[in-house]
């Protein structure tokens, strides 16, 4: 319901045209719009930037103060007294599980984590050093194969159902694209295994002996899920929201938020990260690589930096850091030379009035891929692990549209082509 109008003076009309104002619990009120296109009019916003395209109660972002909340609770605290599936339920269900609420979300997943069984003869029509993402779109669009007719994206429960397939197959499938880029054998889910050290057990165990995962490095990979677990109406999600709108089936949904992501402006910058650090190479040619990052002529930009919303610290990125510290030391590798490079970098971008003036603050992707190589998890990697931890965050974003009225979406445009002409 409206609390407040806004009247918009059009040269031309005679009339202002009032358009409704509403107020959210949290963040910029928002004008709707939807007014204007009785009067012949549309609103011009590329990038989505100023737009806000939805209504939802799921993740709160504050970027000009660096604040990030799911279900209000600040990243920061579920970082440290959360885990992984936990959040899988406070953004499918609105609030953290009670412990017989996470014990039975956990045994659910747990008991979806195998994929049938024929889809292992999809790697095959790929060449082992195919990107992962290009075999992690194939093979989640070709769940819709055999869940499509098992669905109803009106029934509450079937969304929920769905919602459990893809949180448990999303690292079975993750870990078989590696095995199959490695050579060796997929290995089956262990129900007996937390989430973070089944996909560890997938990714390094082999059938020739007990795989017994780190807890450290198990806890920083459940910690990587969380931390990218959801972030608003990014550009991934809003392909999804939007791949929903049609009635698609969301398999094929989470295939085009897999797409999306993939894009090294957005989850690919993880892995652009680490081939930035490693052209790089040493902390004496980061100056080089500052001015190229600053010259508007030189496409090159300092990955891990700079972010959409974020025009202060992004929140992630501070946990993350500190795990990578944690991670670093048990390995014994806290001289790592990336990470000394990393930490250079960081710092001088901090204070080069550059990115000082346009507030390019480290993002979420500047330290994830440090840990996930210290991991032993290659570069080509990172994006499935982001796309992976990504999954919870797309379905429950396209649960909530299906969970009430909705229109296909449909943006228009400012048409600067032709006018009608004949052919002659
Ligand atoms: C993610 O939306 C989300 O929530 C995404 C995400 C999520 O969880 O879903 O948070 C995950 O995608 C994080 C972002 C990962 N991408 C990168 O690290 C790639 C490097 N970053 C840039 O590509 C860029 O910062 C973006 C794409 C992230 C944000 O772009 P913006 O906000 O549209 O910035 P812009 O293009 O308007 O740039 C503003 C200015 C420009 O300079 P001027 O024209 O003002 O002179 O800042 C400059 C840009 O050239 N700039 C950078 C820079 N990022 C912006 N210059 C150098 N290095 C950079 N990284």
């Amino acid at each position: 319901m409206a609390d407040k109008k806004a009247r918009l003076m059009v040269d031309g009309l005679d009339e202002a045209i009032e358009l409704p104002v509403y107020s959210g619990t949290e963040g910029p009120d928002v004008i709707d719009v939807r007014p204007l296109t009785g009067q012949g009019l549309f609103t011009y916003d590329p990038g989505f930037v100023s737009t806000a395209a939805c209504e939802s109660k799921i993740t709160y972002i504050d970027g000009a103060n660096g604040v990030l909340l799911h279900g209000g609770y600040p990243i920061e605290q579920l970082a440290e007294q959360s885990d992984y599936l936990e959040v899988c339920y406070l953004l499918l269900n609105g609030d953290l599980p009670t412990a017989e609420e996470k014990e039975k979300f956990v045994n659910t997943v747990s008991r979806h984590t195998m994929v049938h069984e024929q889809m292992s003869h999809f790697f095959n029509g790929f060449r082992r050093d195919a990107h992962p993402m290009a075999i992690m779109v194939a093979c989640v669009g070709a769940l819709s194969a055999f869940y499509h007719d098992s669905l109803d994206i009106n029934d509450a429960y079937h969304r929920e159902v769905c919602a459990y397939r893809l949180i448990a197959k999303m690292p079975t499938l993750a870990a078989m694209c590696y095995k199959y880029s490695i050579g060796q054998p997929f290995m089956y889910p262990r129900n007996e295994l937390a989430y973070a050290d089944n996909f560890l057990h997938m990714m390094f165990g082999t059938p020739c002996e007990e795989y017994r995962p780190n807890p450290v490095l198990a806890k920083a990979m459940d910690r990587i899920f969380l931390l990218h677990a959801d972030h608003e109406q990014n550009a991934s999600t809003s392909t999804v929201r939007l791949a929903g709108s049609s009635g698609a089936n969301p398999f094929a949904c989470i295939a085009s938020g897999i797409a999306a992501l993939w894009g090294p402006a957005h989850g690919g910058a993880n892995e652009a990260v680490l081939t930035m650090l490693e052209e790089i190479g040493h902390e004496d040619n980061i100056p080089e690589f500052i001015e190229k990052a600053k010259d508007p002529n030189d496409p090159f930009r300092l990955m891990g930096f700079g972010h959409r919303v974020y025009r202060n610290f992004d929140p992630r990125a501070k946990v993350m850091k500190k795990t990578c510290d944690e991670v670093l030391t048990e390995l014994g590798v806290a001289d790592e030379p990336l990470l000394k490079i990393a930490k250079r970098l960081e710092q001088i971008a901090l204070e080069d009035e550059y990115f000082v003036k346009r507030k390019l603050y480290p993002n979420v992707d500047f330290y994830s891929g440090i840990i996930l190589k210290a991991i032993g998890i290659p570069t080509n990697m990172f994006t499935v692990i982001f796309a992976l931890s990504r999954t919870i965050g797309w379905i429950s974003h396209w649960s909530e549209f299906h969970s009430s009225p909705n229109k296909i979406g449909r943006p228009r445009q400012l048409y600067t082509g032709p006018s009608k002409r004949d052919i002659k």
